[in-house]
């Protein structure tokens, strides 16, 4: 089932998510509609805050960056093919390397794109889909999906990582985002309601 988005602005968005065990409830399902919903909207990863759940859970599809055909391969897509992968109550336990910039976009805030400066490598815990324990490094794209995946569950979004004047300047259009004044192509809920509508 294709769960609406919610759109920036909504409180559920800015709040620390909860870790979760096996047992929580409709858990598979969940992730199942997670799945749907972020393929619906073309996206490559969706935390649950996202869907307007708090709790600790992201899934993430890196394949897309490995699709686009160059004469170079790029080599922050290397090992991508494949890249599919659930993140139940992770810890990004170690950043490393430098900064890079990277447009970064979000389910929850269409049509905005903004370069974000990130460290290059991570290295992250966290249990899957069958609640396995992982301990993973990743670089390139894979690590920078993660990173802004791994945001959302502590209430963090990509803009919060922007200058006070680009953020000023964007004001207008987050606004209207929050407000549904915005043309977008998949199911979304938006957070406030303009009065007589
Ligand atoms: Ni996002």
């Amino acid at each position: 089932m294709i769960l609406p988005i919610v759109a920036y602005g909504d409180p559920v968005l800015k709040k620390v998510g909860e870790e979760i065990d096996k047992d929580y409830p409709g858990l598979s399902e969940l992730i199942d509609n997670m799945w749907e919903t972020m393929y619906a909207a073309s996206g490559v990863g969706l935390a649950a805050p996202q869907i307007g759940k708090s709790i600790r859970l992201f899934i993430v599809d890196a394949s897309p960056f490995a699709d686009e055909e160059e004469d170079e391969p790029d080599p922050k897509a290397k090992g991508l093919e494949n890249f599919k992968k659930v993140f139940i109550n992770p810890i990004i336990e170690e950043e490393t390397g430098e900064n890079w910039a990277f447009q970064e976009g979000c389910l929850s805030i269409p049509k905005i794109r903004e370069d974000v400066y990130r460290k290059e490598k991570i290295t992250i815990t966290y249990f899957d889909e069958n609640f396995d324990f992982h301990e993973e490094t990743y670089d390139g794209y894979a690590a920078r999906v993660i990173q802004h995946e791994y945001d959302h569950i502590e209430g963090i979004l990509f803009t919060d990582h922007l200058s006070p004047l680009k953020r000023k300047l964007l004001t207008k259009k987050l606004g209207n985002i929050s407000k549904g004044e915005i043309d977008v192509d998949y199911r979304m809920k938006f957070p406030v309601h303009k009065r007589g509508k």
